[in-house]
């Protein structure tokens, strides 16, 4: 299987509770929005759209919206939540419209699944007409006081693969294909929890437990273990909150 066809599946299997489970990117796709500040009338491509964080407000404030994922379960569900917007499933970087099409294209949370951003970028760039706007988030990964968990998750089920994309090689990336120097800005969103258990069922909402089920038993058995004990000392000490960050960058095209 591709790495594009296992994102696929994995967003189509995400795609019933994404915005439950990633809660943050709701006020991250306000923030993107307010500051590309699109007039009424605007032509908006919202690229890698999930569930519409980002493009529904657009919608609100007047843009003609456009939301193409690569997950025809995504597509499926945004187009049944918003009738009043042309939902397509297209992949980022092979974009069917023509050169020049859109004012603002957004892409919340996309640039750091692709392989090949460079590609969307590209596209991004085509489809823009001259000083049109790209306003991009990126996630960041932010350990703080979970460093506990991600030791934990890296020990039971490894580490992720390659090096996250940065905010400063994204800068560079924007740039090569063609775009005006970025602005750039750092927005976090923090959540507190009343106690372990919540924090389970977060990692439950993520697949943790079938993952868990997966593994030889005394495993599964050890890391509850290990995750509760963590978990009750973190809220001993300070409580638990769990912290999510972002870049967000815009641009224009010259
Ligand atoms: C992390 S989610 C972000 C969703 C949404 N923009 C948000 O801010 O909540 C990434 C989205 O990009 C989509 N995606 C992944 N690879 C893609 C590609 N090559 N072309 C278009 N969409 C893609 C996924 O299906 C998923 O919906």
């Amino acid at each position: 299987m591709t790495s594009t066809e296992q994102h696929r599946r994995k967003y189509d299997a995400l795609a019933e509770r994404y915005e439950e489970i990633y809660f943050y990117v709701a006020d991250l796709g306000r923030e993107l929005v307010s500051r590309a500040a699109p007039p009424p009338g605007t032509r908006l491509l919202d690229v890698g759209a999930g569930r519409g964080a980002v493009a529904r407000v657009g919608l609100a404030r007047g843009c003609t919206v456009t939301a193409v994922d690569a997950s025809a379960g995504m597509v499926a569900r945004l187009a049944a939540d918003h009738r009043d917007m042309l939902v397509l499933q297209q992949d980022a970087g092979a974009l069917r419209f023509p050169d020049g099409s859109f004012d603002l294209v957004t892409a919340g949370f996309l640039v750091q699944v692709l392989a090949e951003p460079e590609m969307a970028l590209a596209e991004f760039h085509r489809v823009l007409v001259p000083d049109g706007m790209v306003a991009l988030s990126l996630e960041r990964q932010v350990v703080g006081r979970l460093g506990w968990l991600h030791d934990l998750n890296r020990e039971y089920f490894g580490g992720g693969s390659g090096a996250p994309l940065s905010p400063d090689r994204l800068d560079e990336l924007l740039v090569a294909a063609g775009f005006d120097e970025p602005e750039r800005t750092m927005v976090k969103v923090p959540r507190h929890l009343p106690d372990p258990a919540a924090l389970w069922d977060w990692l439950a909402l993520q697949g943790v437990p079938e993952a868990l089920d997966d593994l030889p038993s005394p495993h599964a058995v050890t890391f509850r273990e290990r995750f509760f004990r963590g978990a009750e000392d973190m809220h001993r000490n300070g409580g638990i909150t769990l912290e999510f960050a972002a870049t967000l960058h815009t641009t224009t095209r010259p």
